[in-house]
């Protein structure tokens, strides 16, 4: 399992320390949480801060854009350094004319889906998109109960995927733990995203370590 620690339940005030410590944690990615207080009940950060740690580390920069309109703000994005930059089905509605830009700048595209949305919502974009995240918690705040229902949507993607003879990645993001990493590896999950359970754990290390070791 693949295993990406989402800053949103960092120590914000360290940020350097926090990523380094992940790094070391060889951790794959850094999930960034993007959110603007209307796609999303939460704000967060930006392409200003992104850029900014940019230099904290070598990892991929798996950029979550909880926001709506992002077709406006790929460009200051990919200039941030994004490497994976994930729109929502639900937040655009030229969806093809913005994960055709996010491709145009050699970024790898994503689309997630909410709890609520069906995942047969994404299929007219498989053949556009590197990675499928499914929200396995309502977006907006870190901390919450996994969404086991979910998994369904992992499965009925991966059918899909089958016929359609594609192979994009899978992501999951919400209430990832040592119990629940092991059910996302069990549906085929390529990806984890974790934020409480590594950033909220003494030793990241060993956090990260086990959540790989379970699966
Ligand atoms: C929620 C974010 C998640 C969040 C996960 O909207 O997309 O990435 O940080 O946090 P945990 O791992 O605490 O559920
Ligand atoms: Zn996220």
């Amino acid at each position: 399992m693949k295993i990406a620690p989402s800053l949103l339940a960092c120590d914000f005030a360290n940020l350097n320390r926090e990523i380094k410590k992940v790094t070391d944690g060889e951790a794959d990615y850094i999930h960034l949480d993007v959110m603007d207080g209307n796609f999303v009940p939460n704000i967060t950060f930006g392409a200003p801060v992104i850029k900014s740690i940019r230099k904290c580390t070598g990892l991929p920069f798996d950029v979550h854009l909880m926001i709506d309109n992002p077709k406006r703000y790929i460009e200051d994005f990919v200039k941030a350094g994004a490497d994976i930059i994930t729109i929502h089905v639900e937040a655009e509605n030229d969806i093809i004319g913005t994960l055709k830009k996010i491709k145009s700048y050699g970024v790898k595209t994503g689309i997630s889906v909410k709890p609520n949305t069906k995942i047969e919502d994404i299929y007219p974009f498989l053949l556009d998109i590197d990675l499928v995240l499914v929200m396995t918690v309502e977006p907006g705040f870190g901390g919450q109960k996994f969404i086991f229902s979910m998994m369904e949507k992992i499965e009925t993607l991966k059918k899909e995927l089958k016929i359609q003879k594609l192979n994009p990645l899978i992501e999951v993001d919400g209430g990832i733990d040592e119990e629940t990493v092991k059910i996302a590896a069990n549906f085929g999950v390529d990806i984890c995203v974790a934020g409480t359970s590594i950033f909220g754990k003494e030793d990241i290390f060993k956090a990260i370590k086990q959540l790989k070791g379970n699966t």
